[in-house]
């Protein structure tokens, strides 16, 4: 459509998370709340909050001047508006989202240049923490962990395989929103960080030992796709425990911050603090 050309080149705000994490409900939220403006869903018609699983990606372009939180309607704002990409959380749609941080050649495999037309601002990373803790009966943990390895990982190959010189692209900062801290069983954003901490730690060394046992390396070797020593494991190299700021070596900012898409004022904190750090830009 016409539309799309216009907002292609808007920095954009990558919406990614599990599946059931509430990325189509806070993307409805977000463009509610902002007053509709250009879309390029490929869905046209303006619904409330639908919350079927997502299998395409929909982009919606936010005007910054709009935000939640502002008193005053026209309100002069020097901030640009930006698109927010929500994607599908299911495990076989993921590469929809991963795409956007390190793009790949459908053929060969290889890492093709960051687009620059779409330029990836930041990404939201949102989860269920209602389901997050271990001990809950269905824990959603090692999903999401598995989700946001995966992710980061992008990010750090991103960082050291786009050099140009010594110069690297730029950072991707990473915010990690605790949603649906409304219901009762949700952790604080603390405990989702220790909680996640933690359990990317168990899958960074089960992923090094998988790599060893199953003799992928060798294979890889055949297919001319050599992988370096420690190409997936996530953070710094050979550290016992995995902390969310060892991914500043990467110059990727890891923030984690606790709301709610739904629930008024009264039952959760709301999504202001994610609303600003997409309007923000980073
Ligand atoms: P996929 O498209 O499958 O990747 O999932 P999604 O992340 O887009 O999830 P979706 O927005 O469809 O929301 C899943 C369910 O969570 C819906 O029933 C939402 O109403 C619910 N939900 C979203 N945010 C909140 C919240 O803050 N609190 C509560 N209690 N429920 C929420
Ligand atoms: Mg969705």
């Amino acid at each position: 459509s016409g539309s799309s050309s216009k907002t292609s080149s808007l920095p954009s705000i990558l919406l990614a998370g599990p599946s059931g994490a509430g990325k189509t409900a806070l993307l409805t939220l977000f463009e509610k709340r902002a007053g509709r403006s250009i879309s390029t869903s490929t869905n046209e018609k303006t619904e409330p909050a639908k919350t079927h699983t997502s299998q395409t990606p929909v982009s919606i372009k936010l005007n910054a001047a709009a935000s939640p939180s502002s008193t005053s309607d026209d309100q002069p704002t020097k901030k640009k508006p930006f698109l927010l990409i929500d994607t599908p959380g299911h495990p076989k749609l993921r590469s929809t989202a991963l795409s956007h941080l390190l793009p790949l050649d459908p053929k060969t495999g290889r890492p093709l240049p960051p687009s620059k037309s779409q330029p990836i601002k930041g990404v939201i990373f949102l989860l269920d923490a209602s389901t997050l803790s271990p001990s809950s009966p269905d824990s959603s943990l090692s999903q999401a962990a598995t989700y946001l390895y995966d992710l980061l990982l992008a990010l750090q190959h991103r960082y050291s395989r786009y050099t140009k010189g010594s110069k690297h692209p730029p950072s991707i900062p990473v915010l990690i929103a605790a949603n649906k801290l409304d219901l009762f069983t949700a952790l604080p954003a603390t405990l989702v960080k220790k909680e996640l901490e933690a359990e990317l730690g168990r899958i960074r060394v089960s992923r090094s030992k998988g790599l060893l046992d199953s003799g992928v390396k060798e294979e890889d070797d055949l297919m001319g796709n050599s992988k370096e020593e420690g190409d997936d494991w996530l953070g710094e190299y050979g550290s016992e425990r995995f902390e969310f700021r060892q991914m500043v070596e990467f110059d990727i900012e890891v923030e984690v911050m606790g709301g709610s898409v739904l629930g008024g004022e009264e039952d959760g904190p709301g999504c202001e603090g994610w609303w600003s750090y997409g309007e923000d830009g980073r």
